[in-house]
Protein backbone atom coordinates (compact mmCIF):
# COMPACT_ATOMS: atom_id res chain seq x y z
CA UNK A 1 0.00 0.00 0.00
CA UNK A 2 1.17 3.54 -0.38
CA UNK A 3 1.44 5.37 2.20
CA UNK A 4 -1.65 8.22 3.06
CA UNK A 5 0.46 11.11 2.22
CA UNK A 6 1.04 9.04 -0.94
CA UNK A 7 -1.85 8.86 -1.87
CA UNK A 8 -3.53 12.22 -1.33
CA UNK A 9 -1.16 14.18 -2.59
CA UNK A 10 -1.87 11.59 -6.41
CA UNK A 11 -5.34 12.32 -5.83
CA UNK A 12 -5.12 16.34 -5.37
CA UNK A 13 -2.85 16.31 -8.34
CA UNK A 14 -5.31 14.46 -10.61
CA UNK A 15 -8.00 17.65 -9.22
CA UNK A 16 -5.48 20.26 -9.93
CA UNK A 17 -5.04 18.47 -13.94
CA UNK A 18 -8.83 18.46 -14.17
CA UNK A 19 -9.91 21.81 -13.66
CA UNK A 20 -6.30 22.82 -15.48
CA UNK A 21 -7.80 21.12 -18.20
CA UNK A 22 -11.77 20.74 -18.40
CA UNK A 23 -11.76 24.41 -19.51
CA UNK A 24 -9.02 23.80 -22.58
CA UNK A 25 -11.30 24.00 -25.85
CA UNK A 26 -8.65 22.99 -28.52
CA UNK A 27 -8.66 20.16 -30.93
CA UNK A 28 -11.96 18.73 -32.58
CA UNK A 29 -13.88 15.34 -32.47
CA UNK A 30 -13.43 12.37 -34.45
CA UNK A 31 -16.15 12.86 -37.12
CA UNK A 32 -15.32 10.85 -40.38
CA UNK A 33 -17.33 7.74 -38.49
CA UNK A 34 -20.17 9.66 -38.39
CA UNK A 35 -21.52 8.26 -35.10
CA UNK A 36 -18.55 9.51 -32.93
CA UNK A 37 -18.94 12.83 -33.93
CA UNK A 38 -22.46 12.59 -31.65
CA UNK A 39 -19.91 12.98 -28.50
CA UNK A 40 -20.17 15.30 -26.07
CA UNK A 41 -16.39 17.33 -26.35
CA UNK A 42 -16.52 18.31 -22.49
CA UNK A 43 -16.48 15.16 -21.54
CA UNK A 44 -13.11 14.79 -19.65
CA UNK A 45 -11.74 11.74 -16.53
CA UNK A 46 -8.45 10.64 -16.12
CA UNK A 47 -7.60 7.70 -14.05
CA UNK A 48 -4.94 5.73 -12.57
CA UNK A 49 -4.78 2.14 -11.43
CA UNK A 50 -1.79 0.96 -9.41
CA UNK A 51 -0.35 -2.92 -9.59
CA UNK A 52 -1.94 -3.19 -6.02
CA UNK A 53 -4.87 -2.35 -7.51
CA UNK A 54 -5.28 1.11 -5.67
CA UNK A 55 -7.76 3.26 -8.08
CA UNK A 56 -7.33 7.09 -8.26
CA UNK A 57 -10.11 8.99 -10.41
CA UNK A 58 -11.44 12.42 -11.21
CA UNK A 59 -14.17 13.76 -13.52
CA UNK A 60 -16.77 11.44 -15.82
CA UNK A 61 -14.70 8.19 -15.35
CA UNK A 62 -17.91 6.58 -16.05
CA UNK A 63 -18.73 7.49 -19.27
CA UNK A 64 -18.99 4.69 -21.77
CA UNK A 65 -17.00 5.24 -25.14
CA UNK A 66 -15.64 2.85 -27.50
CA UNK A 67 -12.30 1.99 -27.12
CA UNK A 68 -11.62 2.17 -31.13
CA UNK A 69 -7.40 2.38 -31.53
CA UNK A 70 -6.31 1.32 -27.89
CA UNK A 71 -8.39 -2.62 -29.15
CA UNK A 72 -5.43 -2.97 -31.26
CA UNK A 73 -3.01 -3.34 -28.23
CA UNK A 74 -4.81 -6.14 -26.50
CA UNK A 75 -6.17 -8.12 -29.77
CA UNK A 76 -2.34 -7.79 -30.83
CA UNK A 77 -1.54 -9.73 -27.41
CA UNK A 78 -3.76 -12.11 -28.30
CA UNK A 79 -2.88 -12.58 -31.79
CA UNK A 80 0.37 -13.53 -30.39
CA UNK A 81 -0.87 -16.03 -27.92
CA UNK A 82 -2.91 -17.46 -30.80
CA UNK A 83 -0.16 -17.58 -33.13
CA UNK A 84 3.00 -17.14 -31.60
CA UNK A 85 5.45 -14.74 -32.06
CA UNK A 86 7.64 -16.03 -35.01
CA UNK A 87 4.81 -16.40 -37.19
CA UNK A 88 3.35 -13.24 -36.16
CA UNK A 89 6.24 -11.68 -37.14
CA UNK A 90 6.26 -12.66 -40.93
CA UNK A 91 2.54 -10.95 -41.05
CA UNK A 92 3.23 -7.82 -39.53
CA UNK A 93 5.99 -6.13 -38.56
CA UNK A 94 7.44 -3.60 -35.72
CA UNK A 95 8.50 -0.67 -37.65
CA UNK A 96 7.14 2.90 -36.53
CA UNK A 97 5.60 3.99 -39.62
CA UNK A 98 6.28 7.80 -39.06
CA UNK A 99 2.47 8.02 -40.66
CA UNK A 100 -0.86 8.63 -39.55
CA UNK A 101 -3.10 5.97 -38.34
CA UNK A 102 -4.70 5.18 -41.41
CA UNK A 103 -2.01 5.18 -43.96
CA UNK A 104 -2.40 2.75 -46.66
CA UNK A 105 1.36 1.46 -47.19
CA UNK A 106 2.83 -1.63 -46.63
CA UNK A 107 6.64 -2.56 -46.77
CA UNK A 108 7.94 -3.01 -50.10
CA UNK A 109 9.64 -6.03 -50.20
CA UNK A 110 7.70 -8.15 -47.42
CA UNK A 111 4.13 -6.65 -48.06
CA UNK A 112 3.61 -7.02 -44.38
CA UNK A 113 2.22 -3.97 -42.65
CA UNK A 114 4.89 -1.87 -41.21
CA UNK A 115 3.45 -2.13 -37.27
CA UNK A 116 0.51 -3.94 -35.51
CA UNK A 117 -0.77 -0.22 -34.40
CA UNK A 118 -1.55 1.42 -37.73
CA UNK A 119 -5.08 0.27 -39.29
CA UNK A 120 -3.20 -1.84 -41.84
CA UNK A 121 -1.71 -3.83 -39.40
CA UNK A 122 -4.27 -4.13 -36.65
CA UNK A 123 -6.59 -5.41 -39.26
CA UNK A 124 -3.68 -8.02 -40.37
CA UNK A 125 -4.09 -8.78 -36.46
CA UNK A 126 -7.34 -9.45 -36.49
CA UNK A 127 -7.79 -11.58 -39.22
CA UNK A 128 -4.59 -13.94 -37.18
CA UNK A 129 -7.45 -14.18 -33.87
CA UNK A 130 -8.49 -18.16 -33.81
CA UNK A 131 -12.02 -19.45 -33.69
CA UNK A 132 -14.46 -21.30 -35.67
CA UNK A 133 -16.38 -18.59 -37.52
CA UNK A 134 -17.00 -15.09 -36.63
CA UNK A 135 -19.20 -15.54 -33.63
CA UNK A 136 -16.29 -17.83 -31.88
CA UNK A 137 -13.72 -15.49 -32.57
CA UNK A 138 -15.64 -12.44 -31.48
CA UNK A 139 -16.37 -14.00 -28.50
CA UNK A 140 -12.32 -15.14 -27.78
CA UNK A 141 -11.96 -11.39 -28.21
CA UNK A 142 -14.79 -10.13 -25.87
CA UNK A 143 -13.25 -12.88 -22.88
CA UNK A 144 -10.07 -11.27 -23.36
CA UNK A 145 -11.55 -7.85 -22.64
CA UNK A 146 -13.74 -9.27 -19.99
CA UNK A 147 -10.33 -10.60 -18.34
CA UNK A 148 -8.26 -7.35 -18.87
CA UNK A 149 -11.64 -4.57 -17.50
CA UNK A 150 -12.69 -7.30 -15.14
CA UNK A 151 -16.25 -7.38 -16.17
CA UNK A 152 -18.58 -8.63 -19.39
CA UNK A 153 -18.10 -6.09 -22.03
CA UNK A 154 -20.46 -5.25 -24.86
CA UNK A 155 -20.04 -3.59 -28.66
CA UNK A 156 -22.23 -0.38 -29.37
CA UNK A 157 -23.98 -1.53 -32.60
CA UNK A 158 -24.52 2.34 -33.50
CA UNK A 159 -20.89 3.08 -33.63
CA UNK A 160 -19.59 -0.38 -35.41
CA UNK A 161 -23.09 0.36 -38.33
CA UNK A 162 -21.57 3.38 -38.66
CA UNK A 163 -17.94 2.32 -39.33
CA UNK A 164 -19.20 -1.00 -40.91
CA UNK A 165 -20.83 1.21 -44.06
CA UNK A 166 -18.46 4.23 -44.18
CA UNK A 167 -14.89 2.21 -43.75
CA UNK A 168 -13.92 1.86 -47.21
CA UNK A 169 -10.66 3.12 -46.57
CA UNK A 170 -10.37 0.05 -44.00
CA UNK A 171 -12.06 -2.01 -46.72
CA UNK A 172 -9.59 -1.08 -49.45
CA UNK A 173 -6.41 -1.93 -46.84
CA UNK A 174 -7.65 -5.36 -46.64
CA UNK A 175 -8.11 -5.73 -50.33
CA UNK A 176 -4.87 -4.87 -50.57
CA UNK A 177 -3.27 -7.22 -48.20
CA UNK A 178 -5.72 -9.53 -49.95
CA UNK A 179 -4.02 -9.06 -53.36
CA UNK A 180 -0.62 -9.59 -51.30
CA UNK A 181 -1.49 -12.49 -49.51
CA UNK A 182 -1.24 -10.77 -46.36
CA UNK A 183 -4.34 -11.94 -45.21
CA UNK A 184 -6.48 -14.58 -46.77
CA UNK A 185 -9.77 -14.41 -48.29
CA UNK A 186 -12.41 -14.12 -45.38
CA UNK A 187 -11.77 -9.96 -45.24
CA UNK A 188 -15.67 -9.08 -44.91
CA UNK A 189 -15.34 -11.38 -41.61
CA UNK A 190 -11.66 -9.73 -40.48
CA UNK A 191 -13.10 -6.61 -41.24
CA UNK A 192 -16.44 -7.12 -38.98
CA UNK A 193 -14.61 -8.47 -36.10
CA UNK A 194 -12.07 -5.15 -36.23
CA UNK A 195 -14.82 -2.86 -36.85
CA UNK A 196 -16.20 -4.52 -33.70
CA UNK A 197 -13.34 -4.60 -31.60
CA UNK A 198 -13.01 -1.06 -31.61
CA UNK A 199 -16.91 -0.32 -31.20
CA UNK A 200 -16.32 -1.93 -27.37
CA UNK A 201 -17.12 0.31 -25.17
CA UNK A 202 -14.84 0.89 -21.97
CA UNK A 203 -15.12 3.92 -19.92
CA UNK A 204 -11.66 5.30 -18.15
CA UNK A 205 -11.31 3.44 -15.23
CA UNK A 206 -11.40 0.28 -17.57
CA UNK A 207 -8.76 2.05 -19.69
CA UNK A 208 -6.59 2.20 -16.23
CA UNK A 209 -7.17 -1.30 -14.80
CA UNK A 210 -6.57 -2.60 -18.63
CA UNK A 211 -3.43 -0.23 -18.84
CA UNK A 212 -2.52 -1.41 -14.86
CA UNK A 213 -2.91 -5.36 -15.95
CA UNK A 214 -0.29 -4.61 -18.58
CA UNK A 215 1.97 -3.11 -16.20
CA UNK A 216 2.08 -6.49 -13.31
CA UNK A 217 2.50 -8.84 -15.92
CA UNK A 218 -0.45 -9.42 -17.46
CA UNK A 219 -2.51 -9.97 -14.58
CA UNK A 220 -5.45 -8.09 -13.72
CA UNK A 221 -4.30 -6.01 -10.35
CA UNK A 222 -8.33 -6.04 -9.63
CA UNK A 223 -9.27 -9.45 -9.91
CA UNK A 224 -6.23 -10.91 -9.80
CA UNK A 225 -7.02 -12.95 -12.99
CA UNK A 226 -4.26 -13.39 -15.91
CA UNK A 227 -4.98 -11.42 -18.87
CA UNK A 228 -2.23 -12.62 -21.22
CA UNK A 229 0.44 -14.34 -20.56
CA UNK A 230 3.90 -12.65 -19.39
CA UNK A 231 6.32 -13.44 -22.21
CA UNK A 232 4.29 -11.46 -24.28
CA UNK A 233 4.30 -8.31 -22.62
CA UNK A 234 7.20 -6.87 -23.83
CA UNK A 235 6.29 -7.18 -27.04
CA UNK A 236 3.46 -5.30 -26.70
CA UNK A 237 5.09 -2.65 -24.76
CA UNK A 238 7.75 -2.08 -26.85
CA UNK A 239 5.39 -1.39 -29.92
CA UNK A 240 3.20 0.48 -27.95
CA UNK A 241 6.56 2.46 -27.23
CA UNK A 242 7.81 3.22 -30.61
CA UNK A 243 3.81 3.28 -32.40
CA UNK A 244 1.34 3.93 -29.91
CA UNK A 245 0.84 7.43 -30.30
CA UNK A 246 1.43 7.57 -34.85
CA UNK A 247 3.82 10.61 -36.36
CA UNK A 248 3.66 11.72 -32.69
CA UNK A 249 5.49 8.59 -31.24
CA UNK A 250 8.94 9.68 -31.53
CA UNK A 251 7.73 13.19 -30.02
CA UNK A 252 6.22 11.40 -27.44
CA UNK A 253 8.90 8.41 -26.10
CA UNK A 254 10.97 11.52 -25.79
CA UNK A 255 9.45 14.07 -23.94
CA UNK A 256 6.24 11.81 -22.12
CA UNK A 257 9.10 8.33 -21.88
CA UNK A 258 5.95 5.51 -21.76
CA UNK A 259 4.80 2.61 -23.77
CA UNK A 260 1.44 4.55 -24.65
CA UNK A 261 -1.68 4.04 -27.10
CA UNK A 262 -4.15 6.61 -28.12
CA UNK A 263 -8.00 6.00 -29.79
CA UNK A 264 -10.04 8.12 -32.28
CA UNK A 265 -12.33 8.50 -29.43
CA UNK A 266 -10.74 10.44 -27.12
CA UNK A 267 -8.92 7.86 -25.25
CA UNK A 268 -5.43 7.11 -24.16
CA UNK A 269 -3.94 4.29 -21.99
CA UNK A 270 -0.39 4.69 -20.77
CA UNK A 271 1.71 2.03 -18.92
CA UNK A 272 4.20 2.34 -16.44
CA UNK A 273 5.68 -1.20 -15.95
CA UNK A 274 5.26 -2.78 -12.22
CA UNK A 275 4.20 0.81 -11.04
CA UNK A 276 0.38 1.78 -12.52
CA UNK A 277 -1.82 2.34 -15.76
CA UNK A 278 -2.75 5.29 -16.60
CA UNK A 279 -6.32 6.38 -18.41
CA UNK A 280 -7.63 9.47 -19.84
CA UNK A 281 -10.45 10.19 -21.80
CA UNK A 282 -11.27 13.71 -23.48
CA UNK A 283 -12.45 13.50 -27.39
CA UNK A 284 -11.58 16.54 -28.92
CA UNK A 285 -8.48 15.33 -30.82
CA UNK A 286 -5.30 16.75 -32.50
CA UNK A 287 -4.32 17.41 -35.93
CA UNK A 288 -2.23 13.90 -35.24
CA UNK A 289 -5.39 11.93 -34.22
CA UNK A 290 -4.50 12.55 -30.30
CA UNK A 291 -6.56 13.70 -27.26
CA UNK A 292 -5.79 17.09 -26.86
CA UNK A 293 -6.16 17.13 -22.93
CA UNK A 294 -4.94 13.36 -22.58
CA UNK A 295 -1.75 13.76 -24.36
CA UNK A 296 -1.46 17.21 -21.69
CA UNK A 297 -2.47 15.17 -18.53
CA UNK A 298 0.18 12.64 -19.28
CA UNK A 299 2.88 15.11 -20.07
CA UNK A 300 2.38 16.24 -16.64
CA UNK A 301 2.22 13.66 -14.65
CA UNK A 302 5.16 12.15 -16.34
CA UNK A 303 7.51 14.99 -15.65
CA UNK A 304 5.52 15.70 -11.86
CA UNK A 305 6.26 12.05 -11.26
CA UNK A 306 9.40 11.63 -13.40
CA UNK A 307 7.75 8.76 -14.71
CA UNK A 308 10.06 8.74 -18.26
CA UNK A 309 11.57 5.37 -18.56
CA UNK A 310 14.75 7.11 -19.42
CA UNK A 311 15.32 9.75 -17.26
CA UNK A 312 18.36 8.54 -14.92
CA UNK A 313 18.10 11.50 -12.66
CA UNK A 314 15.99 9.54 -10.24
CA UNK A 315 16.74 7.25 -8.24
CA UNK A 316 13.76 5.08 -7.62
CA UNK A 317 10.02 6.57 -9.50
CA UNK A 318 8.72 9.16 -7.13
CA UNK A 319 5.65 7.87 -7.15
CA UNK A 320 6.52 5.10 -5.68
CA UNK A 321 7.42 4.91 -1.79
O1 LIG B 1 -10.13 1.98 -38.05
C1 LIG B 1 -10.46 3.09 -37.65
O2 LIG B 1 -10.31 4.08 -38.35
C2 LIG B 1 -11.01 3.25 -36.24
N1 LIG B 1 -11.90 2.20 -35.92
C3 LIG B 1 -9.93 3.30 -35.21
C4 LIG B 1 -8.93 4.38 -35.48
C5 LIG B 1 -8.31 4.97 -34.27
O3 LIG B 1 -8.79 4.90 -33.17
C6 LIG B 1 -7.09 5.73 -34.54
N2 LIG B 1 -6.63 6.36 -33.35
N3 LIG B 1 -6.20 7.36 -33.05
Amino acid sequence: MRDAQCSLLLESFLHELHSKYKSCTEGTVANYIPELSKVNPELFSICIATVEGEIYQVGDYNELFTIQSISKVFVYGLALEDRGRDYFLTKVGVEPTGDAFNSIVLDEVSKRPYNPMVNAGAIATTSLIKGTGVTERLNRMLDMFRRYTGHNVFVDISVFTSERVTGHRNRAMAHLMLNFGTIDQSIDETLDLYFQQCAVMVNCHDLAVMAATLANKGINPVTGEQAIDSCYIKDILSVMYTCGMYNFAGEWAYKVGIPAKSGISGGIIAVIPNVMGIGVFSPPLDLRANSVRGVKVCEELSQKFGLHLFDCSRQKLQFCN
